[in-house]
Parts: structure tokens; C-alpha cells; sequence
């Protein structure tokens, strides 16, 4: 086979036999096929597309480069829920333990921030003594034992794509939904789950700004989950203002907190609610009513419990940043936009985000809002406060916050988080 041919068969619109797309996947990850080549590759299919049949079978190559997680000793049924990410995306923290106290098995395989989005396993590192990487067989342990474990997917799994993930970060080819749809569901399937719920989110702070785009990234993945065996769902939701009040690290587990306690702002909550219904009719769990198990303490003691299995200490003091800054209201009016893209960058420049994959993060930099959209305000009311642990910091992080909110007379109208649900 020749690379070459692989690359003009793509450059001029044609579809990839499932010949080529087995060698190129495993050319590549064994090195035979170059970086360059691969990004001539990559870029071709941003502009030209895949069919279904071309993504199908890329999936797979993409999985067969690698291990296969076997959860069959797990004697609950598995389920698992992927975010697309956001700004104040901490829904993970909560909703593990949630589905694990209801009955189900969570082998929640998770990610760091990149850019303006924060990632799981950065949030739960600001907890003293917690580990991310567990090895397979403390993973597998944990779930039979705990029902839920929260680690970095280890390195056998599909490394066809880690290595092409990392290409497309650096050569503008991330945005291309069969790459995107690819890429997360081979590392979901490879791990081995039986159910998957995926959160799909669009808006300003989200990596599909449209609505149709993450809709047709939703479809690519649920239809990709169902051909490998795995029922899986999604669920299309509004990113275009922060999740609940904290973005950053340490903030976003005390908020998470909050709400394993039963209380917790009313839209996370929410969301946590609608993908632990879905998780639990996924894994075919009926009758159980999440809600009661927030209500009822079960959700916090699984959280305990998986905290301290992975060596963290539930009861420790998160960390607190030193330096603080608070954006103020300059007029009476409601907050008519609140952007999570601007929040999201202002969390960012404080030090909760990285700009290149091996940056270190703050535990405890990020923007604690005061007011969400739609909020009546008065001038001079506090409408966040920024946190970081160097004051040099606050600035160009001020200036971005400041500019991610706007205040008028008249209030917004309501907009719903949950705007569609494919199966
Ligand atoms: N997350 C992934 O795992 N892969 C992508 O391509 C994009 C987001």
C-alpha cells in the first residue's frame, strides 16, 4: 500500500477502501507513516468528509490499535457519560458516585483541559493524595468494589489515537467531526463499557459553536456506540453561558459538593439529573429516582468512597487562592449575557488553563460568579470574583471577564439547557 495513493484518493473526494484505512491506522501508530503524511491525511478529511462506512471502519482500526478493556467480572451493569466540554463543566463529579449509588458501574475514563475548557482530572487532582492513573487491573478492582472509578485512560488504549490527537492539535485539523466522533468513541469503546451517555454540548463555549454541527457529531456517535454493541445515547445542551457559578479547579469541587449534599445552583443540578436518568435506563436500571439518592446522603457516600479508594482524603481543605479581584455591575438592568466563552478564557488567563498539553494548572485559580444570566442586578453589585494564586494575573483576566457580560432592561428570555435528545 502506498501512502500517497491514500492521501490523493481522499484529496479528490473518494472514498477510503476499508484496506487503506486499516493500513494507513496501523502504518501510522507503528511509525511507518510519517507525521506529514498523516497531516496531509487529516486535513484532506477535514475538507472532504467521510461517509458513514468510512468512519465506521476508521473507528475500528482505531480500536483494534490497541487494548480492549474486559469489564465482564463487573457484576453491576456499565455505564459511561463523554462531554464534549465546557466552561464550568464539573457535571462528571457529581453524576459518577450519583450512577454508582444507584446501582450502575461508572468506569469514567477522563481528560484535562485544553484552552478555555477545564477537564476532570484536573479538577479532582486539587484534592490532596487523589490519583489520576490507576493501572487497568486497579481500575477493573475499583469498579467491583466501589462502582466507579475516575482515571486517565491508560496507554494502551487506542494509541492510534493519542498519536493523531496530538497532530491535529497542532496542524488545525481538530475540527472535523468524523475525526472528533473517531477519536472519542474508539478510547469509549476500547474501554469496554456497555452503555454510554454522551452530553454534546454547542454554544459559545463549546467546540461545536452550532446547534446542526453538534447535532450531526451526536448522530456520528451514537450511531458509531450502537454498530460496536454499545447502547448508546445523547444528549444536545446549551453551552453559550457557565455551567453553575464556579469555572476552575478546586472552586468546581466545592460546587460539586454542594450538590452531592442536595443543594448546588439549579442548573447543574438539573443537568447532573437528566444524565443520571438517561445513564440509568441506558444500563437498564428502572425504578430508581436519582434525586433521592442526592437527597438522601447515598450519592455523597459514594463519593467518599471513591475518593478515598484512589487515595485522596474526602474531608481535606481544598486549596484557596490568595489573590482576588470582584467585577461589578456598572448600571441597574438584568444580565442579559453572561458568555461562557469569555468566562472561560478569563478562568484561563487566572491559571486554571493550559495553552500546551504538559503546562502545569492552578488548584485554586478560576471565576467564582455572583450573578447568572438573567439576573435582575443593581449597579455596584458584585457580579464575580476572580481568583488566582499571582495578583499579575488578574488583569487581562479582568478585562476578558468584564467584556463576557452584558446588562440591559429588559430580562432575557429563558432558554432550555437540555435542547434535544437522539438515541
Ligand atoms: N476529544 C477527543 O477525545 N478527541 C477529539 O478529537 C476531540 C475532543
Amino acid at each position: 500500500m502506498n501512502v500517497i495513493d491514500v492521501i490523493r484518493t481522499k484529496r479528490d473526494g473518494g472514498p477510503l477502501t476499508d484496506d487503506q484505512i486499516d493500513w494507513v491506522i496501523d502504518a501510522y501508530t507503528k511509525g511507518v507513516v510519517a507525521d506529514e503524511q498523516m497531516s496531509a491525511l487529516a486535513m484532506a478529511i477535514l475538507l472532504r468528509g467521510m461517509t458513514g462506512a468510512e468512519i465506521a471502519r476508521w473507528t475500528a482500526a482505531m480500536i483494534a490499535s490497541g487494548e480492549r478493556l474486559d469489564l465482564s467480572t463487573v457484576d453491576r451493569p456499565t455505564v459511561d457519560k463523554h462531554s464534549t466540554g465546557g466552561v464550568g463543566d464539573k457535571i462528571t463529579l457529581p453524576l459518577t458516585p450519583l450512577v454508582a449509588a444507584c446501582g450502575a458501574a461508572v468506569p469514567q475514563l477522563s481528560g484535562r483541559g485544553l484552552g478555555h475548557t477545564g477537564g476532570t482530572l484536573d479538577k479532582l487532582e486539587s484534592i490532596p493524595g487523589f490519583r489520576t492513573k490507576l493501572s487497568n487491573d486497579e481500575f477493573v478492582r475499583q469498579l467491583q468494589t466501589v462502582g466507579a472509578a475516575i482515571c486517565a485512560a491508560g496507554e494502551g488504549l487506542a494509541p492510534a489515537d493519542r498519536k493523531l490527537y496530538a497532530l491535529r492539535d497542532v496542524t488545525g485539523t481538530v475540527e472535523a467531526i468524523p475525526l472528533i466522533a473517531s477519536s472519542i468513541m474508539s478510547k469509549k469503546i476500547a474501554e469496554g463499557t456497555a452503555a454510554l451517555v454522551l452530553d454534546v454540548k454547542f454554544g459559545s463555549g463549546a467546540f461545536m459553536k452550532k446547534i446542526e454541527d453538534a447535532r450531526e457529531l451526536a448522530r456520528t456517535m451514537v450511531d458509531l456506540g450502537k454498530a460496536h454493541g454499545v447502547v448508546t445515547r445523547a444528549l444536545l445542551t446549551d453551552m453559550n453561558t457557565p455551567l453553575g457559578l464556579a469555572a476552575g479547579h478546586s472552586i468546581e469541587v466545592e460546587e460539586s459538593l454542594e450538590v452531592l449534599a442536595g443543594g448546588g445552583p439549579a442548573d447543574v443540578v438539573e443537568l447532573t439529573l437528566a444524565l443520571a436518568r438517561e445513564m440509568l435506563a441506558a444500563a437498564g436500571i428502572d425504578g430508581v429516582d436519582p434525586a433521592d439518592a442526592l437527597r438522601d446522603g447515598r450519592a455523597m457516600d459514594a463519593w467518599r468512597e471513591l475518593i478515598t479508594a484512589q487515595g485522596g482524603d474526602p474531608s481535606a481543605k481544598l486549596p484557596q487562592a490568595p489573590e482576588t479581584e470582584v467585577v461589578r455591575a456598572d448600571r441597574d438592568g438584568y444580565v442579559t449575557t453572561l458568555d461562557a466563552y469569555g468566562i472561560g478564557v478569563a478562568a484561563w488567563r487566572l491559571g486554571a488553563g493550559r495553552a500546551r498539553k504538559e503546562d502545569p494548572v492552578s488548584a485554586s485559580a478560576g471565576v467564582m460568579l455572583r450573578k447568572k444570566q438573567g439576573d435582575a442586578v443593581r449597579a455596584g453589585d458584585v457580579l464575580m470574583e476572580l481568583r488566582a494564586d499571582e495578583a499579575g494575573r488578574i488583569p487581562s483576566a479582568l478585562e476578558v471577564a468584564a467584556s463576557a457580560v452584558t446588562i440591559s432592561d429588559t430580562a432575557p428570555d429563558a432558554s432550555p439547557l437540555v435542547l434535544e435528545r437522539l438515541d
